[in-house]
């Protein structure tokens, strides 16, 4: 709910156990990571991360199940995410692929590369799973070899203000049908993959006069896109998701 304000007028721990008392599962999707993390603390019910500023992991399962489901399989795969390499969903990305053991390639100017922490602690991660991340400026250096192309928007929630200064800085990170060619598997092995919402042509507010942004209308549209089994993926992996956690607690 839009207008439940938590830390208003009531603490996080507070509304963390009144929730708790009246459903079996939380799904947050907010914006603070601190507020997710007390609710799962402190409401004694299962929580998941739906979005917040930091993570998008419940997107990312949809994503490799995409991944898997077009390919037949996560083996020898490699994802390259290209646009602001340190928002919620390039976060999670990162750490998805490493845990599912899928080559990771960030391409992403300097001043938006992966925080270092995070960075080291999923390159720790896919090192045990026997893959490797690699972080790119250059994104036509960076998609080489590449089976999945992954953008999000330019500026993400909270960060309006800083619009301009992102398209600029992001132009040269387009998905387009270049990019897409410069991975080498035009003609085999290769998707484009979004977390929706997108804005790739003229048909939205944000974009009526400046038409696509993070990725072309040709490639949106395209036979390699597969944003929309992605965005109905959702629903199978966040009922799983239920189902898993729902069912652990029950038979405790
Ligand atoms: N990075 C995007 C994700 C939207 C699902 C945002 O925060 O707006």
């Amino acid at each position: 709910r839009p207008d439940i304000h938590f830390g208003k007028k009531e603490s996080v721990k507070d509304t963390a156990r009144v929730l708790g008392r009246i459903y079996d599962g939380i799904l947050f999707r907010g914006f603070s990571q601190k507020t997710c993390e007390e609710l799962a603390e402190y409401s004694g019910v299962p929580v998941w991360n739906g979005l917040t500023d930091d993570y998008h992991p419940t997107q990312i399962l949809a994503d490799l199940l995409t991944v898997k489901e077009t390919f037949g399989s996560l083996d020898d795969c490699t994802v390259a995410y290209v646009g602001d390499g340190r928002n919620n969903v390039a976060n999670s990305l990162m750490m998805g692929c490493a845990k599912a053991g899928v080559r990771y390639v960030c391409c992403t100017p300097k001043e938006l590369w992966p925080d270092e922490a995070s960075l080291a602690e999923a390159e720790e991660v896919a090192k045990r799973n026997g893959v490797d991340i690699r972080v790119f400026d250059d994104p036509v250096k960076g998609v080489k070899g590449a089976n999945v192309l992954y953008t999000d928007v330019w500026v993400s929630m909270g960060e309006e203000s800083k619009t301009a200064e992102r398209i600029k800085m992001l132009r040269p990170y387009q998905i387009n049908m270049d990019l897409m060619r410069a991975t080498g598997n035009i003609d085999g092995k290769l998707m484009f993959l979004h977390c929706l919402p997108a804005f790739h042509d003229f048909n939205t507010d944000v974009t009526k006069d400046t038409g696509a942004l993070e990725v072309t209308d040709e490639v949106f549209e395209s036979k390699y896109s597969k944003v929309f089994d992605e965005s109905e993926n959702r629903m199978h992996t966040i009922k799983a998701l239920f189902v898993s956690a729902l069912c652990d607690r029950a038979t405790i």
